[in-house]
């Protein structure tokens, strides 16, 4: 008897990439894909794929995991509870943060997080390294050397009293990013704005929820997108602009891309699906839809759909950021907090490809090529873990979302695998569900049933890779004809 050629086969479904959707069967041996095609046949064991979609699984690239708020709360996921609600999303590489609060040393912090995804995560994992408190050690000695350990990106806050990163030392880091190659992600909102706003709201007593979204003014955000842009221009630093809210904020980026500048930029689902009035809920309920920066306006949500078929934002992460509505979490201040006393993000691993698949795919809204590459295949591409994650390709790892593209399914809270409680989504009817989704080849959720192991996911080591790195033109004004530019940096 001859050896099965492959070990599983995954027949007869259509496979879906950024520029094709094509009948195939895909051919796995051991933990890659080895063979696309046409009949293909000898394998131990096969997945009848006949009248789904066959993607490649999905790339979170903006998630909190396991993490520490501004304000010094634990998020309610572990590393294995937020990764199996990724699994069961369709999603099977995350990328979450080691987070570093003042006083604390990067190398521990993420000893730290690499010791809890490790014992925890189902699917494979990469780290944005927070940098809070920028002392000459953190930036000479210690990231240099992280970056060269395979963590190619960098995130900094411009807003968060605990967190915030001012102008000075924000050109520092980008310098750091720079002369590393690693990429720069930013939290970007104007830090006084927000501040001068809450401030004026308590004081007049304004403290329900629903003023968080007034706290955080729309200008902060253009505003600090330009400031950013401009830092990262003058030192000739690829950047990626967090969580886009506003169309002021996507026109921002639209006309720095415009100018050559090396801008990416993603928004989540609850700009695309939420709003402002979703914070107007009786008591404190309205705490659990509060994130920063807040859901804006219906007109921000087709602005932000418009700047995604354009290309001015390449990616859709979840920014998953969960707590509880209890006393662990949202309401740890006490029953009636002011919005000020309420811990910033939403749940999101589990629902952001569902979400968008429903919009995106059954409703026609930008097709499927456009969702294989916002949710997969571009951000495996910014923070270089592609070819081997982000797209159904021979040599590929065999990381594999099975999507039934007629499954209707109304989004619950007890129907979650993470541990908020609750999704903002609830009582969604979607169209479109992942009912198989494999991580290199092991089948983790199959029809509602997870079959994985804790710790059995990976870390992804990765550079910054070409998207990270500078432009070689210094676009800035800091005097080119002398060549100072180059001469400072
Ligand atoms: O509200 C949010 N997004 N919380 C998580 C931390 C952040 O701002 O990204
Ligand atoms: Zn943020
Ligand atoms: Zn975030």
């Amino acid at each position: 008897m001859t050896e099965p050629a492959y070990d599983l086969l995954i027949r007869g479904g259509r496979v879906a990439t950024v520029s094709d959707v094509f009948e195939a069967d895909v051919a796995i041996s051991g933990e890659s894909i080895v063979a696309i095609g046409r009949g293909l046949s000898g394998a131990r064991r096969e997945i009848d794929a006949r009248g789904k979609l066959v993607l490649p699984g999905g790339v979170d690239s903006h998630c909190h995991i396991e993490q520490l708020s501004a304000a010094g709360i634990m998020n309610a996921d572990t590393f294995e509870s937020a990764t199996v609600s990724a699994a069961f999303g369709g999603t099977t590489s995350v990328i979450s943060f080691a987070a570093q609060h003042v006083g604390m040393k990067l190398p521990q912090v993420l000893e730290d997080y690499h010791a809890l995804a490790k014992k925890g995560a189902v699917i494979d994992y990469a780290f944005h390294m927070i940098i809070a408190d920028p002392t000459k050690e953190t930036l000479e000695t210690d990231l240099p050397a992280l970056i060269k350990q395979g963590h190619g990106s960098i995130k900094i806050f411009m807003t968060y009293d605990r967190l915030k990163i001012d102008d000075e030392p924000l050109l520092d880091i980008l310098l750091a990013a720079r002369d590393g190659g690693a990429m720069l992600c930013a939290h970007a909102e104007n830090h006084g704005i927000i501040s001068w706003m809450v401030k004026r709201l308590l004081a007049r007593g304004y403290t329900h929820p629903k003023y968080h979204a007034i706290s955080h003014a729309r200008v902060s955000e253009a505003e600090a997108f330009t400031r950013l842009i401009g830092m990262a221009a003058l030192i000739d630093q690829p950047i990626m602009i967090f969580h886009v809210s506003t169309a002021e904020g996507a026109k921002v980026i639209r006309d720095a891309r415009g100018q050559g500048l090396k801008v990416f930029a993603e928004t989540c689902p609850q700009y695309l699906f939420l709003t402002a009035d979703d914070l107007d809920k009786p008591g404190a309920e309205g705490a659990k839809w509060m994130c920063s920066p807040p859901p804006r306006r219906a007109a921000d949500q087709e602005a932000l759909w418009q700047a995604l078929a354009l290309g001015d934002l390449q990616t859709i992460s979840s920014d998953h950021a969960p707590y509880r509505y209890d006393e662990t979490g949202k309401l740890r201040a006490g029953p009636n907090p002011s919005f000020k006393q309420v811990a910033n993000g939403l749940p999101g691993l589990e629902v952001r490809l569902p979400l968008l698949f429903d919009s995106m795919v059954s409703k026609g809204r930008l097709g499927v090529e456009k969702f294989v590459d916002l949710t997969s295949t571009a951000p495996a591409k910014i923070y270089n873990l592609h070819p081997r994650k982000g797209s159904i390709a021979v040599g590929a790892d065999a990381d594999i979302a099975i999507w039934d593209p007629v499954r209707e399914v109304t989004l619950s809270d007890d129907m979650m695998h993470d541990l908020a409680g609750y999704t903002p989504f609830a009582g969604r009817k979607l169209r479109g569900w992942p009912v198989t989704v494999l991580s290199r080849g092991r089948v983790i959720v199959n029809d509602g049933k997870r079959s994985v192991e804790a710790g059995s996911g990976r870390f992804l080591a990765r550079s910054g890779g070409e998207a990270a790195k500078p432009t070689g033109r210094l676009v800035s004004d800091m005097d080119p004809e002398q060549n100072f530019g180059a001469r400072l940096l």
